[in-house]
């Protein structure tokens, strides 16, 4: 895959001469999971690890939307899960299950102009060596080649419940988008490049960050 270079500079890492990075195959299915459950450990409950036939389906629907990244030993260190929605979906208040169909993406839509971030997950071993920098890269670049006009989706604010007892999530994303807090995730999706939206509640089930995401986008 030719990936597009987007504002971020840093790779923390370079990235080793035996790894890929490629859309996911049906074959890779079983360690997608393996990946799954070593990034969402506790509090996540199991719901949070996708089942085989999810995947499968993201095969059938938008096979080439699914990138993963694969060591010299063939194991997924990476993955990201994406679809294409029309703007006024993205940009509307959401749910994750809402827009995603449950993580199926029954509802993607080849004519639409956002690409939405659906998933995206690091191996807790080589998180912060820039792998996520490295997919995000890749899936601008098919974003741009697909037509889409904007990458949006709900990050993660994993920190917030640290905070939760002094701040509101609208004043915790405000803090992080100052650069006065440090979220381990939604830092880290500002840093690429995405900008603050506005905050979505009832995201998704996700106790750390009270079931809130931030909406962010990025436009081409
Ligand atoms: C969120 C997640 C995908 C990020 O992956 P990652 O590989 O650790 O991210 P990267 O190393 O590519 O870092 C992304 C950016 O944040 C910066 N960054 C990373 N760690 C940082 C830190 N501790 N302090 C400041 N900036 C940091 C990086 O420098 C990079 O910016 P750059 O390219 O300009 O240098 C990963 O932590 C993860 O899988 N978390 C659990 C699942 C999750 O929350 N998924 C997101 C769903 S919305």
């Amino acid at each position: 895959m030719t990936p597009v270079s987007i504002s971020a500079t840093s790779h923390l890492r370079p990235f080793p001469n035996d790894w890929d990075i490629r859309p996911r195959r049906a074959e890779d299915i079983p360690a997608v999971i393996d990946l799954m459950r070593r990034v969402y450990v506790q509090p996540h409950g199991p719901e949070a690890v996708w089942p085989a036939e999810t995947l499968a389906k993201h095969l059938e629907i938008f096979p080439e939307g699914q990138i993963s990244i694969v060591d010299g030993q063939g194991r997924v260190i990476a993955d990201s899960t994406s679809m294409m929605v029309a703007t006024e979906k993205a940009l509307r208040p959401h749910r994750w299950s809402e827009i995603t169909g449950r993580g199926t993406l029954a509802g993607h839509d080849p004519e639409g102009d956002v690409f939405y971030g659906v998933d995206l997950a690091v191996d807790p071993e080589f998180q912060e060596t820039g792998l996520a920098h490295i997919l995000y890269e890749a899936r601008i670049a098919l974003a741009i080649q697909m037509g889409c006009r904007s990458f949006v989706a709900g990050a993660r604010m994993p920190g917030y419940h640290l905070a939760s007892d002094l701040l509101t999530p609208e004043s915790y994303v405000a803090l992080i988008e100052r650069g006065l807090i440090f979220d381990p995730t939604l830092s880290k999706q500002l840093r690429l490049g995405f900008i603050l939206r506005g905050l979505l509640r009832d995201y998704i089930s996700d106790p750390e960050s009270a079931d809130c995401a931030a909406l962010i986008s990025m436009e081409f």
